[in-house]
Order: structure tokens, then C-alpha cells, then sequence
């Protein structure tokens, strides 16, 4: 019986994806036959609400000085971030000389607004080769695994921080108490610490199970959060949602007492309450939305195909690793996936063994559908394809539900 990582109690997991390689685990031919395989599955804990894989993979294997995803390849997601450092700045940088630290600073999406405006900050980003590209850009970036000890190095360097940013990574971190052992040490009095990650009422209201993969340990809702930071001395003082990611949600926190609550918060609580994101059956309602999901796209593609349509992959993102393997996506259905990373282009996708091909090749033979793996980058996309809809091409999605468009 799997284990909570946050309490300690039994979790029984309530779906399962089967035998799943790293999501972003882009290979080579060579690598094929040595590729990692674990069971992805998913439980709630009846206990203190976090819902979170109950296997789990090693973080060093996941990040690593070639981690695959570099955040500032989606303008939508620079936008978004532009957006939040203002935010930051006019409602919690009002001290004298403030310092801001980010937590998984990746390429420096988010922190550049604040070096690039004098402000004193630090990044804290372990995968080698995105924090470098942070680094050349003039932010100053440690190359470290965030928890107690480097928050004491960067209060013995720098002093405490006014504000701990974290976005997307919360959510891939296992060792969440050591994570707020270590913003206890860091955040001044009155400090505060703003969270954003997937949502799971998203997920589950739009059956984005995709998000279900194994960088994402936990899949937060605000009771969940809630409970974890009363442990650690913590209050949530605002909630609010985001649009990105397919549905996400921006938590603040402060120490308790040290802030006044938002009204949203006990607001969202009692509507999350409504909406039984806490109890097993809603989760049992998710798995059969999923299992029809994925029936319903594989049925789909093979009928396609069978015509003799030609279908390519457009991005090849992490979350597609979970479609592909548990749908059964094979090269036969998809013949390449175009994706604008270079570091991808020329791999193969994890499990299936998708040829992942520059997006050139995708506008240089229009295919007969696109199989929109990024999702969650859809409206930007769809934005800037008019002319793949205008040759006859057509899409096919399948969040919220399996789609041609
Ligand atoms: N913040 C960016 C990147 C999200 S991807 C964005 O929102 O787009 C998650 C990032 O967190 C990766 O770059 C990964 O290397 C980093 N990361 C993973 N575990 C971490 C940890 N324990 N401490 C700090 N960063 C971590
Ligand atoms: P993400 O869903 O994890 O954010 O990853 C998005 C992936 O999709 C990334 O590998 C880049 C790729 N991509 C494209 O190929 N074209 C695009 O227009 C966008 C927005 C993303
Ligand atoms: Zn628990």
C-alpha cells in the first residue's frame, strides 16, 4: 500500500495509466532498449486531501543538466509571467533595495522582469542547461535543488526575501515540508511566498489527465494547501485562477496572522467543498471520463488513418507522453510530432517512439490533421495557423472532450 508523502497515511490510488517512460525523456534509437518504465498511478489521501502519484520517480532523474523544457518558448507564457513580476512589484516590493526569489527559475521567464529592472533577486534552478540560458541573459541563478541549506546560504549572503516566487514547480517537488522548512527560513516578517500550478478542479472538471504525468507529484487544490501550510505555520491569504496551463491557480501565502485573507479564499473552500474535490467518488466519476476520453481518441485516430489521412503531432510536450502511452499512439497513427525546441528535434517521444521533426517540416507539407498536443498553448496556436485551416487541414484535440475542429 502506497504511502501519503505529506502525512504518512495509506493511499489507495484510483486510476492508472499503466507502465509509463519520463515524460520528458526524449531519446535516441540507441536508447530504446535501456528506456525506464514505471507505473503511473494516482490516489487521494483521505487524510489531508493531496491527491499525488503513489510511484514515483527519482527527481535527479528527471532534472538534470539536459531537462528538455525551456519556459520561454511560448510568447503566451512570457506574457502571462511580464504580467505577474508587475503585479509583484506594485503589490509586494515596497520595502527599500527588495530581494525576490524564485524557486525552478528555469530559462528566466519570469525572473528577467526584475533583474533586467534592477531589483536584487536569485533564481534556484537544478537542470544545468536552462539555468545557463538564464545566466547569459544577466540573472543570477543557482544551480541547486531548493531546501533548507540554500535557503540558509542565500539568507547568510543576501538577507531575507521580501518575496518567494514559484511557478510550476511546487506541484514537482516531493519533499513539500522540507520546501516550506526552507521559505520559513528565507521570507522576512511580513514576507510573502506566490505559488501558481495546474489546478486540480481543472483537471478534473475538463478531464485534462494529461497534466498526470511524473514531474507533477502532486495535483494541489486549495484544501490540500491549505492543510499543508497550517503545518508549517503558514495561511493562505489569496487564491486566485489563472488561465494558463489548461486551468491554474495562483496561491499567496504569508505566515499566519501576518496578513489579512482574502475574501476568495473561504469562498473557493466552500466551493471546493461543494464540488467533492476531496472525496474518492469524484475521482472515481474522473477516472470513467478518462477512460472514455481515451477510447474515444483512439477510435478517432485509427478511423482516420484507415482512410489513409495523414496525421502529424503538433508539440511535443510532456503531457503528451501520457496520451501517447496510454492511448496508444503509435508511429503508424502519428508520423512525426513538429515541435520548435531544437534540443527535441531529431529524438524520439518517450514510450511510442514518436520521431519528433522541426515545425518547418510540418509547413512545408501540410498535413491532413494536426493532433494538437499543446493544448494548453491552443488559442496561440490556432492564432498563428490560419493558413494549415485555409489549405484544408483540420485538428483534432481532446481536452475538454476528443474533437475535430
Ligand atoms: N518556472 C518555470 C519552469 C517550470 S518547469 C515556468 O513556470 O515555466 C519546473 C522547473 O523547476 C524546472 O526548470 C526544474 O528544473 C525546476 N525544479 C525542479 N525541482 C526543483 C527544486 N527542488 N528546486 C528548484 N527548482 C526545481
Ligand atoms: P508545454 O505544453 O509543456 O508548455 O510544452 C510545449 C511544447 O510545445 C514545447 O516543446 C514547444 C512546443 N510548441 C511548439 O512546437 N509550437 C508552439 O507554437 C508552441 C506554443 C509550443
Ligand atoms: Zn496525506
Amino acid at each position: 500500500m502506497a504511502k501519503c508523502l505529506l502525512c504518512d497515511a495509506a493511499i489507495e490510488p484510483f486510476i492508472s495509466f499503466g507502465k509509463m517512460p519520463i515524460a520528458n525523456g526524449f531519446l535516441h534509437p540507441k536508447q530504446f532498449a535501456s528506456e525506464y518504465f514505471f507505473e503511473l498511478k494516482v490516489g487521494v489521501c483521505e487524510a489531508c486531501g493531496m491527491v499525488q502519484l503513489t510511484e514515483r520517480v527519482d527527481p535527479e532523474q528527471l532534472f538534470h543538466d539536459n531537462y528538455a523544457y525551456f519556459s520561454s518558448i511560448s510568447t503566451r507564457m512570457a506574457a502571462h509571467f511580464e504580467q505577474f513580476a508587475a503585479d509583484v512589484k506594485s503589490r509586494y516590493l515596497v520595502d527599500e533595495d527588495p530581494l525576490v526569489v524564485e524557486i525552478g527559475s528555469n530559462d528566466g521567464i519570469l525572473l528577467r522582469h526584475f533583474a533586467h529592472a534592477g531589483v536584487r533577486h536569485l533564481g534556484v534552478e537544478p537542470s544545468a542547461n536552462v539555468g545557463e540560458v538564464a545566466r547569459a541573459d544577466g540573472i543570477n541563478t543557482l544551480c541547486e535543488f531548493f531546501d533548507a541549506s540554500v535557503a540558509d546560504n542565500v539568507v547568510a549572503e543576501h538577507g531575507q526575501a521580501d518575496v518567494v516566487l514559484a511557478t510550476n514547480v511546487m506541484c514537482h517537488i516531493p519533499d513539500l515540508h522540507g520546501v516550506l522548512e526552507a521559505v520559513r527560513i528565507l521570507l522576512k516578517p511580513g514576507g510573502v511566498m506566490i505559488f501558481e500550478d495546474p489546478y486540480l478542479g481543472d483537471i478534473v472538471e475538463r478531464t485534462s489527465y494529461d497534466q498526470i504525468y511524473d514531474e507533477h507529484f502532486f495535483y494541489f487544490s486549495l484544501s490540500s494547501v491549505q492543510q499543508l501550510l497550517g503545518r508549517h505555520g503558514f495561511e493562505l491569504v489569496d487564491a486566485e485562477p489563472q488561465p494558463v496551463h489548461g486551468g491554474s491557480m495562483r496561491y499567496t501565502f504569508a505566515a499566519q496572522a501576518e496578513r489579512t485573507v482574502d475574501d476568495r479564499v473561504p469562498r473557493r473552500l466552500g466551493e471546493e467543498q461543494e464540488r467533492g474535490l476531496a472525496r474518492v467518488e469524484t475521482f472515481e466519476a474522473f477516472r470513467a471520463q478518462v477512460e472514455q476520453s481515451r477510447d474515444a481518441l483512439h477510435a478517432l485516430l485509427a478511423g482516420v488513418v484507415e482512410e489513409g489521412a495523414r496525421v502529424v503531432g503538433y508539440g511535443a510536450t510532456s503531457k503528451s507522453t501520457t496520451v501517447t502511452n496510454y492511448c496508444g499512439i503509435t508511429p503508424e497513427m502519428v508520423e512525426f510530432v513538429s515541435d520548435t525546441t531544437p534540443a527535441k528535434q531529431g529524438m524520439f517521444t518517450p514510450g511510442v517512439h514518436l520521431p519528433v521533426r522541426p515545425y518547418e517540416e510540418f509547413v512545408a507539407d501540410y498535413p491532413d490533421y494536426a493532433l494538437l498536443f499543446a493544448w494548453n498553448h491552443g488559442d496561440e496556436i490556432l492564432a498563428k495557423e490560419t493558413a494549415f485551416r485555409e489549405q484544408g487541414g483540420k485538428w483534432i484535440v481532446y481536452v475538454p472532450e476528443v474533437k475535430v475542429l
